[in-house]
């Protein structure tokens, strides 16, 4: 049976700005209550919550510091009673020369996962959703190869755990392609579809897998097909 979204509470990370307002958007239509984790965008978040009106909360942290996601998690928790639904939106996105590899293993792996226990481990369960990036496994994400390998290793825990946490948890993940630029125009490459991916496209599948209680262990590609082009250059490396 397709669940509901009325009712629910969701924890957007990320939440400001940017996709994660569109997920926020997105989620609160569908008559959830969203929680708006920001860190750095208190502006944007804080208007974002005054444009949602009802049931609506902006929750600040710093998701590499582990005390600071307890403390985002517990507030999102003591609002409504318990987290249903977490979004694992906020990510550190920067080139090789640029990026502190602790700073991206502890934002891009170590907090989500770290929140989707705690989902994990509140009585009834409920639902994570990760972000992920459909170019991780592409050349394009060569000079992000640090970030490619945080979004890969975050994908590779998605079966495990919705094995592991079955039946009260489930666990997928949406990889977006190219979705906004001109911010990820070196690492853009070719669109098959000929139509790069909006924020709205990669809300909507949230939004999907929120709410669709058959699915778990899954990864949608919100990329404009992008995938199918990694799969033909890795058939094309084999012997
Ligand atoms: N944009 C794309 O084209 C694209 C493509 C493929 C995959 N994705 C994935 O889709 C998701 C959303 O993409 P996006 O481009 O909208 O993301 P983004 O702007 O790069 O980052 C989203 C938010 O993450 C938060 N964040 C970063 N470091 C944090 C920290 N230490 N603690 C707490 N929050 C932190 C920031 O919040 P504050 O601003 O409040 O500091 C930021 O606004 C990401 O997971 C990204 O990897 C995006």
């Amino acid at each position: 049976m397709m669940g509901s979204l009325q009712g629910k509470v969701v924890l957007v990370t990320g939440g400001g700005r940017r996709v994660g307002a569109a997920i926020c958007r997105e989620l609160a239509a569908r008559s959830a209550a969203v929680v708006v984790h920001y860190r750095h965008s208190e502006a944007e978040a804080l208007a974002l919550c005054r444009e949602l009106k009802n049931g609506v909360l902006a929750v600040r942290g710093d998701l590499s510091q582990p005390a600071q996601r307890e403390w985002v998690f517990r507030e999102a928790m003591e609002w409504l009673g318990r987290v249903d639904v977490l979004v694992n939106n906020a990510a550190l996105f920067a080139r090789d020369d640029e990026a502190d590899p602790a700073q991206l293993a502890a934002v891009n792996v170590a907090a989500p996962l770290d929140l989707a226990a705690r989902i994990a481990a509140q009585p009834g369960g409920g639902c994570v959703i990760h972000l992920l990036d459909s170019w991780a496994a592409r050349p394009e994400a060569a000079a992000f190869g640090e970030y490619a390998a945080t979004k890969r290793e975050l994908a590779g825990s998605i079966a495990r755990l919705a094995q592991q946490w079955v039946p009260h948890t489930r666990v997928n993940g949406v990889a977006p392609g190219p979705v906004l630029v001109p911010e990820r125009t070196e690492a853009a490459g070719t669109v098959p579809l000929q139509q790069r991916p909006t924020p709205e496209h990669v809300a909507h599948a949230v939004a999907f897998l929120a709410e669709n209680t058959a699915v778990t262990g899954q990864i949608v590609y919100v990329d404009g097909g992008q995938h199918l082009l990694a799969a033909a250059h890795d058939g094309r490396q084999r012997p």
